[in-house]
């Protein structure tokens, strides 16, 4: 089977830091958001096509430099075409069926066991499905007899959730399904196309274990957590020279003699924390400056980014101005 992965999102909710970068390369417990999310996919995926956009040539590179032992391949839209209009753009070499997955999504999930309950009968798709307490942000399912959708609502407010099983955003779809999405203009998939599908046959797959949308600070700092807790946290270790409680995770040429930590915190590569600096339940992105005696907590700090002596920065989105 092939992957489409979705990656060409304006990352809206995580300005200022996604002028500089896409969402999808924010590292959470010590690698880029994109990866934990291919991580998911079984080994045998045939190819990996990244349908990307918001700066497409910061993913390419980054893919270059750390290929993710899948083959991937990137078709970038010239301007977003949304996640149905990304789906047209990129999809034309899908295989039958085809995995479809949101690039900010962390989860526990068996993929394969996905792909399989979408083979065992005929259908048109199988969408994983969440429970969440807050639908709100999310596409919600009404489910009937075998977990068939009978309805999908993106985004609804409460009072018209159908239920709590929200699109987890890791899908098997029938390559037919690209066709039916009007082509070279933006289209929301799950709006204007998914309930449309259902007379066709879209079942439920129902997720048990952990599931996140890192789409927000909030969020994204809730999934770092629940990576490092199910272990999969890389580069863990507290900086030579430092103090405090894990987990931490320190990519290549952190530099932070006498300044503590934790827990959940990633510092990317080449960071530098000063002296008497703390840093917990935070992302501190490539090359940025924390300096003496700062006090972090709650922060994403976006790349290269200099924090002056002393700063107390509490649940911050700190990052360059809009270009
Ligand atoms: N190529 C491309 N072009 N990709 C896009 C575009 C676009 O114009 N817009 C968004 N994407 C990508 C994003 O980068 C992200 O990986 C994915 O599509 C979903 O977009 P989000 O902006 O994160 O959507 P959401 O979180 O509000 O809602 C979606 O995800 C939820 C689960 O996390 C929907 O699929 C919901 O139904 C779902 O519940
Ligand atoms: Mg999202």
């Amino acid at each position: 089977m092939k992957a489409l992965v979705l990656i060409g999102g304006l990352g809206t909710r995580l300005r200022p830091i996604t002028y500089a970068v896409p969402k999808q390369l924010i590292p959470l417990a010590g690698k880029a958001m994109l990866y934990h999310v291919l991580d998911l996919l079984p080994r045998d995926v045939e190819e990996v096509v990244l349908a990307t956009g918001h700066k497409a040539e910061l993913v390419d590179r980054h893919v270059r430099a750390h290929p993710p032992g899948l083959p991937v391949t990137t078709v970038a839209e010239a301007t977003p075409l949304g996640t149905g209009g990304g789906m047209r753009n990129a999809g034309g070499t899908m295989s039958e069926p085809f995995f479809l997955l949101n690039s900010d999504v962390i989860a526990a999930a068996d993929l394969g066991a996905l792909a399989e309950a979408h083979r065992r009968s005929r259908r048109l798709g199988t969408m994983a499905l969440t429970e969440v307490d807050d639908t709100r942000p999310y596409g919600v399912a009404a489910l009937g007899a075998g977990d068939r959708i009978t309805a999908f609502v993106e985004k609804p407010p409460p009072e018209l959730a159908p239920s709590h099983w929200i699109n987890a955003g890791l899908a098997v779809w029938s390559r037919g399904v690209l066709d039916r999405i009007p082509p070279e203009r933006p289209v929301s998939f799950e709006q204007a196309v998914v309930p449309g599908l259902l007379g066709e046959g879209v079942y439920g797959f129902r997720l048990s274990g952990f599931w996140d949308d890192a789409g927000t600070r909030e969020r994204l700092l809730r999934s770092q957590r629940l990576l490092f807790e199910a272990g999969r946290g890389v580069a863990v270790g507290i900086p030579e020279g430092a103090r405090g409680r894990g987990p931490v995770s320190a990519m290549e040429g952190v530099r932070a003699h006498d300044a503590t930590f934790g827990p959940f915190v990633t510092l990317g590569v080449g960071v530098t924390v000063g002296a008497g600096a703390h840093v917990e339940n935070s992302v501190v992105m490539d090359g940025a400056v924390i300096g003496r005696r700062c006090r972090l907590r709650g922060t994403i700090v976006g790349p290269s980014v200099e924090v002056e002596d002393g700063r107390e920065l509490v649940d911050e989105l700190l990052g360059a101005p809009p270009p």
